[in-house]
């Protein structure tokens, strides 16, 4: 039922691990199975400079999560934020429809862990001015 490119991705996921001193994080759970996933990212000259997840889900949220970091790396934060959910089940060639409810939480994780950025960072700046 999955696509050759989700298969790849599951069983050879790409950023996979934590980034101790990261700039951002963001957690998401998943309302409908309760699986959640983590994304932590590296933030230089605005761009996402690294970029890793934890996830605890199923073969299609690793997928998406792996598929999510190769997305966003590199891109500046302006670029990751517009990265959505169809972008993800896109760049894996398709979800079977019961699945795609495990793909949003990759897009949205991305994008919780660039808002924490932002509020760590506005945070600094106020603290040196
Ligand atoms: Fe939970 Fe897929 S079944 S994320």
């Amino acid at each position: 039922m999955y696509t050759e490119k989700v298969m790849e991705h599951f069983r050879n996921p790409r950023n996979m691990g934590e980034i101790p001193d990261a700039d951002g994080i963001g957690t998401v759970g998943n309302p409908v199975c309760g699986d959640m996933m983590t994304i932590y990212i590296k933030v230089k000259d605005n761009r996402i400079n690294d970029i890793k997840f934890k996830t605890f889900g199923c073969g299609a949220a690793i997928a998406t999560s792996s598929m999510v970091t190769e997305l966003a790396k590199g891109k500046t934060l302006e670029e990751a934020l517009k990265i959505t959910r169809g972008d993800v089940a896109n760049a894996l060639e398709g979800l079977p429809p019961i699945k795609m409810h495990c793909s949003n939480l990759a897009a949205d994780a991305l994008h919780v862990a660039i808002e924490d950025y932002y509020k760590k960072h506005k945070a600094e700046k106020g603290v040196k001015t």
